[in-house]
């Protein structure tokens, strides 16, 4: 039976462009995952798109002098274009407040929030905040700047005078925005004034004990990144948060209540839900009906993988599963039962992750340069749009995922990217996919030669390959994506040793035996290999595919050990895989 996976990727904010430590985050990793699902025949669905709504849009289109609805269609439409551009392909890419999506994702946002108010979870609190009056809007935290009242180690005062809200760089201490001196807002220059405004709390202290079972139960085989962070946070206790905003630009609070009046759901509330109106408007597509995306959603058969950066773990680890353990149990409910979790409740609930991926961090380094953080304020980043430009997406591609941060951060370095793309994917996998073409063009009319005399040289070398369909399966299910890739390349590494020992170029004037069952051997190895190179490199393996002629039907996963038959006819000679770099090259790209 076919299974059933929903794959999700962080929700881009809609107010800037992509670059490659967003890609290597979260976006290429989701993309591998989902294409190697289709491959294997699974039946899955890839959900993804821009985080329109909050603050930070709606300050952006202040800045840039337009209105947050053009401007988040804008980077909307060129996330897309990027995302195309790489290979990237979701089944659907939404956005919270695009025009198309904006009522269905507001209902069902809307719908959350009232569950979630109905079952008891949120606690309404009145308290005091910075207002800005020139702006006529209340603070977020980071919109606030001011002197630093932190003490250091040595007993002297910090007095950082730029601390901003939330954080002091300096001594590193978190900040209270209204204890900071001489505050300035950030957004006018103006001195803030302290009003009092109310909001709803979601009350993550209660769902503690249940999120800690549901851990237990489920992230056994989960990256230590994301679970030793969650399993943290929960033991130092997990703080009530506010779910409510006074912002126009959102999705309005559903309540028949004064106090909620001109305000609007928290943005880190409704940006999950935007994984399931998005999937609703794909049902919508597909099925002409928006409901079914409860088959998904509400589905207990239904694998559902969050795909992420490490900055978003607290809110796809922790909040987002308090707000789905949230629709199931009211807080009466939670309470009888001494908040012991022992599995969601079935068919017609909001299932719980089956997987929350995370990566870390990708730093950057300029050829002479440290390694630095990748900033769009100083501009040290490689910005999609411009690499699209002039290169390739399958280097990129490979290069973020031979070198990605799976468990750690590592770097983008130019002189590390072209070299790998020079050594690895010309040297070892392009060569290898070209070194017999000109022997079974003209020796074998571009058809498959029979293998009359294999030796163990043979059979081992194809029983490995014919075991890589399972191993690397192993490695993708555990999105363990470097160590697939690296196993089809050390494979690729092999196959290049094979036909050094069997030389079919020299083989081929004396003993046309030999060569044609070299020649048989490595179109398997390349038959296999290339579908397996698929979810990884689907530019390269699309030529390899038109080159050996197999239909789309036979490039799947199940059947890449299927060996071509003798006398298949072949496609035309591959077209080049991939091109000569050279650091020079990145003259254009990098520090702008
Ligand atoms: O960190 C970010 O870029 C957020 N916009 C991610 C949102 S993910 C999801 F919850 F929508
Ligand atoms: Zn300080």
């Amino acid at each position: 039976m076919n299974r059933k996976f929903l794959v999700t990727a962080a929700l881009p904010y809609s107010n800037g462009r992509l670059h490659v430590g967003h890609v290597a985050g979260a976006y290429l990793p989701a993309d591998i995952f989902a294409r190697y699902l289709r491959s294997n025949g699974d039946d899955v669905r890839f959900i993804c798109g821009s985080d329109d709504n909050g603050v930070a849009i709606e300050i952006s289109s202040r800045k840039e002098n337009t209105t947050p609805a053009e401007l988040s269609a804008r980077y909307n439409a060129r996330q897309s274009a990027d995302f195309d551009g790489l290979g990237i392909r979701f089944d659907i890419f939404g956005g919270t407040h695009q025009p198309a999506f904006v009522e269905t994702h507001n209902r069902i946002s809307q719908d959350f929030f009232k569950t979630i108010h109905a079952n008891g979870h949120f606690v309404k609190r009145t308290t005091d905040q910075l207002y800005d009056a020139q702006a006529a809007k209340f603070l977020p935290d980071r919109y606030v700047s001011g002197r630093c009242y932190h003490k250091l180690p040595n007993g002297l005062p910090c007095n950082n005078p730029t601390a901003l809200g939330d954080q002091c760089e300096q001594c590193g201490n978190s900040i209270d925005a209204l204890k900071l001196i001489d505050p300035v807002s950030t957004i006018t220059g103006s001195r803030p004034e302290t009003r009092t405004t109310t909001h709803w709390y979601l009350q993550l202290d209660k769902f503690q004990g249940m999120l800690a079972d549901w851990f237990s139960l489920t992230s056994l085989d989960w990256r230590p990144i994301v679970t030793n962070f969650s399993l943290g946070s929960i033991k130092s206790g997990l703080p009530e948060r506010a779910m409510t905003r006074d912002l126009t630009w959102g999705v309005p609070v559903p309540l028949d209540d004064p106090d909620a009046a001109g305000k609007v759901l928290y943005v880190w509330f409704d940006a999950p839900i935007g994984y399931v109106s998005f999937t609703a408007e794909l049902c919508k597509q597909r099925d002409g009906d928006p409901e079914k995306y409860k088959d998904w959603w509400q589905n207990p058969d239904c694998k559902i993988v969050h795909f992420i950066g490490e900055d978003n773990i607290v809110f796809h680890a922790l909040i987002w599963p308090a707000m789905l353990m949230g629709t199931q149990f009211s807080a009466e409910e939670m309470q009888k039962r001494g908040s012991i979790y022992t599995g969601p409740k079935g068919a017609g609930h909001f299932q719980l992750p089956y997987n929350v991926v995370a990566n870390a961090f990708l730093n950057i380094r300029f050829p002479g340069k440290e390694e630095e953080k990748i900033s769009k304020s100083r501009g040290t980043a490689v910005w999609i749009e411009d690499y699209l430009r002039s290169f390739d997406p399958d280097p990129l591609r490979y290069y973020l995922t031979i070198n990605a941060p799976e468990a750690q951060r590592t770097s983008w370095s130019f002189d590390d990217f072209v070299e790998r793309n020079n050594s690895e994917l010309i040297a070892t996998l392009g060569n290898f996919v070209n070194r017999w073409q000109k022997i079974v063009t003209d020796d074998f009319a571009r058809k498959v030669p029979a293998a009359t005399n294999p030796e163990t040289l043979e059979t081992d070398l194809l029983a490995k390959i014919h075991k890589l369909p399972v191993e690397v399966a192993a490695d993708l299910e555990a999105a363990r994506f470097k160590a697939g890739l690296g196993r089809i390349m050390e494979a690729f590494r092999e196959c290049n040793r094979y036909i050094d020992t069997r030389a079919p170029w020299t083989s081929r004037k004396t003993d046309m035996a030999r060569t044609a069952t070299t020649i048989h051997t490595c179109i398997q190895a390349v038959r296999t290999l290339g579908v397996l190179l698929e979810p990884f490199l689907p530019f390269a393996a699309e030529k390899i595919r038109a080159s050996l002629n197999v239909t789309q039907n036979a490039w799947t996963w199940p059947r890449a050990t299927e060996p071509l038959p003798d006398g298949h006819s072949l496609g035309p000679i591959p077209e080049v895989l991939f091109k000569k770099l050279d650091p020079k090259d990145f003259a254009l790209t990098g520090q702008q």
